[in-house]
Formats: structure tokens, sequence, C-alpha cells
């Protein structure tokens, strides 16, 4: 137990001075505090108020502006935790015992818009079985708070952060659902939109209706000189359908900052008030018993002139000071990096430098997801190789998010300079990826479609589902090209599974779901062909989930089957880091992960001819009788010690189990 006097910060000495420990003042009204309950909050405070504070003073150096902020956040993060419920509170101690808990292989992830896989909450946890079945151990609700009426970017669009959407059920659904969840063993993560609220909200409303205090929750400009200075360096997000970065309010009387839609208005980051709303948010989650959240869009948190206005250092100082106050509320609590951006900027979420540990715990590892992609399309993983050799370490209490793809469209994040590296051009390799998979290229088994083309950079992302861009075709049952793309399939979620990290599952996929034909006749979504790979869950094709004869049996037995394999191997645990190996036949994926439990070696075949690899470099990397932990077989040798891998293969290699 901890006295106060022991408390080796002075400024959080000062602010738990007084009374026993000060907390019953910094709460203000509620039941009183146990002894325990105090020392826990002091100890969390001491150990987390110097990351807030320097963050703050990144943000705010002038003290009068920064200290009274540090206090208000504290206060907000003692009265979560005096209004914690009790077995929260014992999810944080179970969290702190296991601080690893992201990290473990068992993690294995879904995610799908409430309505479209089970009509509300409630309904989700009557599909728990499908979840559990597969080995799901963490739930991705896509955005469930009340977004404005009409187009609304599939509820990107908030206009009250304190209502769930009211055909989704109710903020006492989405408690009873994060119970019910936690009690099967199953994490809830939700989104949070941060970077911008609905035109409708009532920030936005209150700024259109002259207080000066909301428009200033905006970036409102009355000079355009200032916008086209601006304009210079931004690129656009949605070129097609809200080109532009900025747009003008009569209102307002100026133009406001809107880098997705002209209806989501970015917030003023650079406003104290603003960072409190959001703490006051996150800690109304936490204390759901959401247990994961996704930090949407966190990249373009901040604007500064003359650059692209994302990846600013500012973005990773306002995550360090809410996650500094989640974690003296509630430490159970993590972060998900939703920061699409280039290879180079990508490991900078997992906190790197002075925010080591101290800003997402989870982020998705998009170039990954495109490396994969391009593999596939190419037949070849040299560029992959060096891309993904070239990316600097993963900090070790990061933990990646792999996926072969999400709920947006894909966009082709290669860097130039990889791709020139390995002598092509990173424009040309673009196109060739969106001819491929949009089905233009000669040959293609994909069916994707263009999202976004953008005519001046010449990029074309691709909207479909895994099914579609694998070459499933609707109706097709059996043959060489479904098994091909069967392989495919299994080969894409294996490398994503086996890399370290959370692998997550897009609703429909595990049922093989191809393209929705009919996703524009939605209201608000004719223009967005991102609608096409969020189909409705299709409950009649889990019917055959288990039966081997379907293509729907077929993808869900394989993706549980990565599950389970992958839960009884320490050896993926995402502490450890995963090594690419270069110099491989040009068909081979060949990654090594160390962990003190043994050594992990994923081998892959991309293409639709045996590729070869030396038996002895897995024994260089430690591997004594090499064992397919997938197909569960010790493997066979051929001549001159080299392995054969088949078309396609996906093999995870461990020591091969004694007995
Ligand atoms: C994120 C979401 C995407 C949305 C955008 C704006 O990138 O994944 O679907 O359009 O943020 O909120």
């Amino acid at each position: 137990m901890v006295a106060p006097r022991e408390l080796h910060d002075a400024a959080a000495v000062r602010l738990v001075a007084g009374g026993a420990l000060g907390l019953d003042a910094l709460v203000g009204g509620g039941p009183p505090l146990s002894r325990d309950r105090k020392d826990t909050f002091a100890l969390r405070l001491d150990r987390f108020h110097a990351d807030l504070e320097a963050a703050l003073s990144l943000i705010h150096p002038v003290p009068e502006v920064r200290e009274p902020l540090v206090q208000r956040l504290v206060e907000l993060a003692a009265t979560t935790f005096a209004e914690r419920p009790d077995e929260l509170h014992r999810l944080d101690e179970q969290r702190l015992l296991a601080p690893d808990w992201l990290q473990q292989s068992r993690m294995f992830g879904y995610a799908c818009y409430t309505d479209r896989f089970a009509d509300d909450l409630r309904g989700i946890a009557k599909h728990l079985d499908h979840l559990e079945g597969l080995g799901v151990t963490y739930l991705h609700l896509m955005p469930l708070l009340q977004p404005r009426e009409g187009d609304n970017d599939g509820g990107y669009a908030v206009q009250d952060y304190g209502a769930v959407r009211s055909d989704l059920g109710t903020m006492d659904d989405l408690r009873d659902l994060a119970t019910t969840l936690r009690e099967r063993g199953i994490s809830l993560c939700m989104d949070l939109v941060l970077n911008h609220v609905a035109m409708e909200h009532e920030w936005a409303t209150k700024a259109r209706a002259g207080d000066p205090a909301y428009r200033d929750y905006f970036h409102v400009f009355t000079d355009e000189a200032v916008l086209d200075a601006y304009e210079q360096t931004l690129p656009e997000v949605f070129p097609d359908f809200a080109p532009g970065n900025f747009t003008w309010d009569d209102d307002l009387q100026g133009w406001v900052w809107t880098t997705f839609n002209e209806f989501q208005w970015d917030l003023n980051w650079a406003n104290p008030s603003v960072l409190v709303e959001f703490a006051e948010i996150i800690l109304g989650f936490a204390n759901l018993g959401v247990e994961v959240l996704r930090l949407d869009a966190i990249a373009f948190l901040w604007k500064r002139l003359g650059t692209n206005c994302q990846n600013q250092p500012e973005v990773h100082a306002i995550t360090q000071a809410l996650h500094a106050v989640t974690r003296m509320a509630a430490p159970a609590v993590a972060f998900k990096a939703e920061a699409i951006v280039g290879p180079r900027d990508l490991v900078q979420y997992l906190g790197t430098g002075k925010h080591a540990g101290r800003v997402s715990d989870l982020a998705y590892h998009n170039s990954l997801m495109v490396q994969v992609w391009s593999m596939l399309a190419a037949r070849n993983t040299v560029l992959a190789k060096h891309a993904l050799a070239s990316l600097p370490a993963k900090p070790t209490t990061g933990t990646w998010i792999t996926y072969v793809r999400c709920h947006d469209d894909i966009g082709w994040a290669i860097d130039d300079r990889d791709a020139h590296a390995v002598g092509i051009t990173g424009h040309g390799h673009r196109a060739f990826l969106s001819d491929w998979y949009s089905g233009e290229f000669p040959k293609s088994w994909a069916d994707g479609l263009v999202f976004q083309a953008n005519p001046a950079t010449g990029d074309r992302r691709i909207s479909g589902t895994s099914a579609s861009l694998l070459g499933l075709r609707s109706g097709a049952t059996s043959g060489p090209a479904v098994d091909n793309a069967l392989a495919r399939y299994f080969l894409a979620h294996a490398v994503v599974a086996g890399w370290g990290g959370i692998p997550v599952i897009w609703s429909g996929d595990e049922l093989a779901q191809v393209n929705d034909p009919d996703w524009a006749e939605e209201p608000g979504h004719e223009n967005d062909n991102r609608w096409a790979h969020r189909p409705r869950l299709d409950w009649s094709r889990a019917v055959a989930k288990d039966d081997l004869r379907t293509i729907p049996g077929r993808v869900y037995t394989g993706l549980k089957h990565l599950a389970a394999v992958r839960a009884g191997l320490p050896q993926l645990h995402a502490s450890a880091s995963t090594e690419v190996l270069e110099e491989t036949d040009d068909g081979v994926l060949a990654v090594v992960r160390r962990h003190a439990s043994g050594t992990f070696v994923g081998l892959y075949n991309v293409t639709e001819v045996a590729r070869p690899f030396e038996l002895h470099r897995l024994h260089d990397a430690g591997l004594t009788v090499p064992y397919d932990a997938l197909g569960g077989h010790v493997l066979a040798v051929g001549s001159m010690g080299m392995l054969w891998l088949p078309p396609y293969a996906a093999w995870w290699v461990v020591d091969a189990p004694s007995g």
C-alpha cells in the first residue's frame, strides 16, 4: 500500500493532496470510496500523470492553458473510476495481471455492422454460437451511435455520441451485450469517430447559431487564400463524391474543414474543450464495458499548413493524453488506431520514441493487407518481401490488427521507394493492381469494383468481398477455378493469421459471400460502392457451415481451423517480431518468428505451381523436426534437401510435437 507521501510526482501529489488522498473531493458527490480504491487510484494517478503532462505540454505549452486542462481530465478520470462497476474493476485487475491479453494467440477477431449481421444489438447475442464456433474472441461492431439522417458514411457521421442508433437499441442494450460478450470470453470493440462529427451534431448546430465557443470546435475560414494554401498539399480522400477539403456554410459565413464528406465537419483538436469532450465520451463507454475503442481516422486529427495534414506529431500527443486518462480510470480499455497511412508512418501509431507504450495498443497493418493482394495478383513476392522487411520494427507491446480486407476499399499503399528498389515503378504496379482486381486485366480472376478513380493522380481504389476479389463467382460450386480460388482464400487468411497480431475477419467472408449485386439500392448508398462488400450476412449460407461439400462449409471450416491452430501456437504471441526472409524463391514468402516458446516459420507459395524452399533454412532458424501445424504432419523433404511447396501452399512450421 502506498501512502500519499510516497507518491513522487509533485503535480500528482498536488492533485490528490488534502483529505484521504483528496479523491472524494475530485470525484465530487457519489458514494464514498473505500481506502483500497483510493490507494488504487492514487497509484494510477502517480503512474500516468507524467504521461498526461508530457503529452499536453506538446499541444499546449502555455501552463495557463495546460494546467486547468490536466486538472479537468484527472477529475473526469476520478469520477469514472469512482462510478466504475465492480465487475469492471475486476476486469481491470485481470488485464493488469495479463497486460499482454491482446497479444495472445487465442485472439481472433470478427467485424460487422450490427444491423447487417443480426438486425440489432440484442440480435447479436443470439448469434454468438456462430462467432464462438469460428473461434472469435474479439468483436468489432461498426459505428453504432446515432448518426445523421440520410447518407452518413456508414455511421461515421455521428450526430449524438450519447445515444445508440435507435433501430439498433439503447445504451442499456449496449451494456448488456458487452456483459454477455465478456462472460463468453469475447471482447467488444466499438468505433469512436473523433476526427469529425455530423454537421447536425449539437456542437455544429451551436456553431451555426453563432456561438463563438462552438465555432472554435471546428476549423472555419473566411479567407479563401488560406484554403488555397492548404489545398496545395492536401490529398482528397473522396475525390469522386466529395472533392476538395472545405465546404462553404452560409450560416457560418465561412468555409469549414471537411476532409471526408461535406456533412462530416472536422473537429479542431487544438481546442482543449474538444479533448475534454472526447475524454468524457471515451470514459463513458469504458464504464459500459466496451474493451477496445477504434480511433477512426486518427491520422487526420491535426492540421498543419504545408503538409498533407496527416500523421502530425500532435496526433500522437493527443492519443497519449487520452490513453493516460483512460488508463487512470479503466486500464482494461485498449485503443486501436485506424491509420491507413503509408508504411513508414504506420508504426508510430503503436508508439515509438517518447510515445513508446503510451498511445494505441492496436493498429491496422494496412501494408501487409496490400502486399497480400499484390503478391497474389503478381504471383511474385519480391516487392512484398522488400517492403515488409523494410518496415521499422514494431514496439514489442504494440499489436497489429491483420486483415485480408475490411469494410473500406483497398487503396494501393505501395511506397514508390520500395517499388523502385525492386526495379518496378510504384505508379505502374498500382495501375496493374487496380486493373487486376477490377477484372480488367486479361485472365484476371477478380471481380472487384473501382472506387474513387482519381484522374489527377491515376489512383483507382478497389471494392469487393474476399470471395469476389479472390475468384469465387456467385453460383460456382466446384471445379479447378473454384479450388484455386479457395486455395488463395485459405492462403491469404493464413498469411494474416500467421503474422502475429489479431486477425480480423470481415462479416460474410467466413461464408464466402460475393459482392452484393444490389448494393446501390439502399438510400444513401448509391454513390458508394464500398457497400458491395458490406453485404447483409446471408444466414442461409450458415446452415452449410460445417458441410465440406459446400463452399461456405469449406471456407468456414478452413478459417475455424486457422483460429484453432493459431490458439495452440504461443509462437504467434504478438510481442515477437516477424522477420521476412528476403532471399527466397520469387514465389515464396517466408516469415520467421522467434518466441521464447519456440520458433515459427510461415511458408507461403503465392503461385499455382510448386515452389522450392531449402530445408536447411528451417534448421538454421532453429527448428529440429519441422512440422506443419496447419497440415498436421512432419514436412517431407525432396531431393537435394529441398522442400517443395505445392501450389498456394500455406505452412505454419514449428518443431514437431514430442511423443
Ligand atoms: C475511416 C472509416 C471509413 C470512413 C472514414 C471517415 O477511414 O474506416 O469507412 O469513411 O473513416 O469517417
